[in-house]
């Protein structure tokens, strides 16, 4: 007997909306999450989410152009137009569920402008919109009554003969492994930030999904394309919202100038965040930053503003940085904050195997969706606040298309090797003697070196030199022992496991970097600082080989919008 119809891996806002979808229509849908679902990674989300929906001047096809652009022309135009299309109706859904969005003067639904966006688009809930919808799923799900596997860590995906068909899957109050066998499994597991130090991710983001993906045979796409957020705190990483410049904020250089003027005049702040970025950087580097930063001045808009639209912004400037916002700016640098790339599916979520001539080869009844996936919707660089609005539209197609996946799927066994081959892998890795190499240690320097050599500018040196350190930290991570010998909540050996996610999906990252000979959103290199249509109007692809990460390239959708210069 199948365990269930569909298991959601993760339940963030994708994974909680698949959940939600598939059980309207009909499945037996369970959720499984390494944490509580409410401390999910989502819960960080602060600005809003995007939808043309206000009417006026705004149109679905502005969103669509925006977001086309936003991705330098990297992103699939039909899974662009798709998630446009379908972010109306979502905005309400999420208004039924019971999610309180900040309205207007008229008590319409509310908005502010983002990055980017010819139009301010962007619904949200003061600067904890993430927040404020994360719970509100939840209490779906109970309404629901979808079970849910809480503090279970995913080990394997289940493959047999081509078809997923589970997971193995660690209770983390016993350290018990269990098969837990599904017709359809949704990978919704969040991104990979955690690779990189610092970074605006929880602690919880290790790419775990994308790696087990990649391990059982799938694609990853654009892995190269990791995008910095102009606005972290220095030291921390903390993330100070987009809202805040949404709302007015500028930002400065020492000499008080808002420099953004001269590398985007229109929109000045509110350029795309590869943008931004790389203007803070420049100004830090030709000697016009404060102390390795830039300022972002708040001052203008008030305190009454501040308190009540960026509340959470203006706490965590106090609490970790000492600068109250009101009175003082804010310094701040660009920090990584999110991936645009992940495991390649089709705009239905299919999980995608390139060798696959109808694109179904890989493991069939995988899908993904949100951070995890990439369906390839923000291509070189995401606008802000697409990011939920993409996980809310893939996670409900994902958890629609999978349970017709499963409704057509019949009923078998698993083998009880997998269960077996992983609790052997898991004894063997208690056993190792103690080398005295540390996790900690490890996975620090493994972020030190992304964050080095994989950030705003790169170089072909520098991505080398990232991908030769990465094959050593995976030698010595070869022989890294667990410490920590017990099973009730054994985060050493759950720390462990984590950093082998965190390390194949650093190989992709930097192997694919080295292929993309151009510049394009995210991926600006310094040897080669221009977009190259010609050559490389092209996704890059990584797939797990013999010998590490096998990098491709396949062709972009382009429907309507043929590339153009990027200037804002
Ligand atoms: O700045 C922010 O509020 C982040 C939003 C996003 O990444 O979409």
């Amino acid at each position: 007997m199948v365990d269930h119809d569909v298991l959601v891996v993760g339940a963030g806002l994708a994974g909680m909306r698949a959940a939600i979808a598939a059980h309207r229509v009909g499945a037996n849908v369970a959720m499984m999450s390494k944490v509580h679902p409410v401390r999910s990674h989502s819960n960080a989300a602060q600005g809003g989410i995007n939808a043309a929906l206000r009417g006026e001047d705004d149109s679905v096809d502005s969103h669509i152009f925006d977001t086309v652009k936003g991705s330098d022309y990297l992103g699939d135009q039909d899974a662009i137009e798709y998630m446009c299309i379908e972010a109306p109706g979502e905005i309400i859904a999420l208004e039924h569920m019971g999610v309180i969005f900040n309205r207007d003067d008229e008590g319409r639904l509310g908005t502010r402008a983002f990055g980017g966006a010819s139009y301010a688009r962007t619904f949200f809930v003061a600067d904890i919109t993430g927040q404020a919808i994360l719970h509100v799923m939840y209490e779906q799900i109970i309404k629901a009554g979808v079970r849910s596997y809480e503090e279970w860590f995913v080990t394997d995906l289940i493959v047999e003969d081509g078809q997923c068909r589970g997971v193995i899957a660690m209770e983390m109050l016993t350290g018990k492994l269990r098969a837990i066998t599904a017709k359809a499994v949704i990978l919704a597991a969040g991104g990979v930030g955690r690779a990189f130090e610092p970074s605006t991710n929880a602690l919880i983001c290790t790419g775990d999904g994308m790696a087990l993906a990649y391990r059982a045979g799938a694609t990853l796409l654009d892995m190269e394309m990791v995008q910095y957020h102009p606005t972290t705190l220095a030291g921390n990483g903390v993330l100070l919202s987009e809202a805040a410049r949404g709302e007015g904020a500028y930002l400065l250089n020492s000499k008080g100038e808002r420099f953004m003027e001269h590398y985007a005049p229109k929109m000045k702040e509110l350029a795309s965040r590869d943008v931004v970025s790389r203007s803070e950087q420049t100004e830090i580097e030709e000697g016009r930053g404060v102390d390795g930063c830039v300022l972002l001045d708040l001052r203008h808009l008030g305190r009454e503003l501040i308190l009540t639209k960026l509340k959470y912004i203006h706490e965590a400037a106090r609490d970790y940085a000492g600068v109250d916002m009101v009175d003082e700016p804010v310094p701040i640098r660009p920090g990584q904050h999110y991936i645009m790339g992940g495991i390649k599916t089709d705009v239905d979520t299919r999980a995608w195997d390139i060798t696959g001539s109808a694109g179904w080869d890989g493991p069939r009844g995988l899908f993904a969706a949100g951070e995890t996936a990439c369906v390839s919707v923000h291509g070189g660089n995401r606008l802000g606040a697409n990011s939920l609005l993409e996980t809310v539209v893939f996670g409900k197609r994902s958890g629609e298309v999978a349970t017709a996946y499963a409704q057509e799927t019949p009923d078998f066994t698993v083998s009880e090797s997998h269960l077996r081959e992983a609790e052997g892998r898991i004894k063997a890795l208690m056993d190792r003697p103690d080398s005295g190499e540390m996790t900690a240690a490890l996975r620090l320097r493994m972020g030190e070196v992304m964050n080095e050599h994989l950030a705003v500018f790169r170089t072909e040196e520098g991505m080398q030199t990232a991908l030769s350190n990465i094959h050593l930290l995976k030698e010595r991570y070869a022989s890294l022992p667990v410490k920590h010998k017990g099973s009730v909540y054994n985060t050493d050996l759950i720390f462990h496991m984590e950093l082998g996610y965190m390390l194949d999906v650093s190989e992709t990252i930097a192997a694919s970097g080295l292929l993309r000979k151009e510049s394009r959103g995210a991926h600006f290199r310094r040897d080669i600082p221009e977009r190259n249509d010609t050559d490389w109007l092209k996704h890059t692809t990584a797939r797990l080989g013999d010998g590490g990460a096998e990098v491709g390239t396949l062709p972009v959708t382009v429907t309507r919008w043929e590339p153009q210069a990027r200037v804002y």
